[in-house]
């Protein structure tokens, strides 16, 4: 079980990493932040197949939020990406989870946000959904496209905004790669879609 403590921890290295970036979402989801108790309502733990990942993922982070996820990813509830959209031979080799959201370990219903974990040398097809999106990479290196137009290899500490139902996609390098997401605005899991 995640203990109350160990998860304000991450929402807390989460409020930081969320200081440091200029986009409006950014403070929107930190605001949220702000604003939520600990409430744990999904307090088992999840693996799914690419959690196999996760150990090496996450020691190559910098600093307290490495540490914490290190040793705590094995209590988080994980889950595979896409709603049942993307072919298993992908969605098999990512995992996602929703920290704080309307599904997530602490309830929230404006806005969602979590981890997103990706094996190495796979290619995240291309999706859209109404909600705005804030990714900021936390360890990997990882090529991205948005509308069919690369905007080169993010780093780690290095931040992406979607607009909404702007098309997206990532492929990672020869390392695992782990990322924080947040949506913010519509964010209804139904409007997710393949493009
Ligand atoms: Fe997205």
């Amino acid at each position: 079980m995640f203990e109350k403590n160990d998860l304000s921890a991450l929402v807390n290295e989460i409020r930081s990493l969320l200081n440091e970036q200029s986009f409006s979402c950014a403070s929107l989801l930190n605001t949220a932040l702000a604003s939520v108790t600990s409430n744990i309502t999904h307090n088992v733990s999840k693996s799914v197949p690419a959690c196999v990942f996760l150990p090496e993922a996450a020691t190559s982070i910098d600093g307290p939020v490495g540490l914490i996820i290190s040793s705590q990813w094995d209590k988080l509830a994980w889950r595979v990406p896409g709603f049942g959209m993307i072919n298993t031979s992908i969605s098999d080799r990512i995992a996602v989870t929703e920290l704080v959201g309307p599904t997530g370990m602490i309830k929230h219903d404006s806005v969602s946000m979590g981890l997103l974990l990706m094996a190495p040398n796979l290619r995240y097809p291309s999706h859209s959904h109404a909600a705005e999106e804030l990714y900021i990479v936390l360890s990997g290196t990882i090529e991205w496209t948005i509308q069919d137009k690369s905007i080169g290899a993010l780093m780690p500490k290095m931040a992406v905004r979607h607009k909404p139902w702007q098309p997206h996609e990532m492929k990672t390098r020869d390392a695992p790669a782990l990322l924080f997401w947040g949506w913010t605005g519509d964010i209804r899991s139904e409007t997710y879609r393949m493009n």
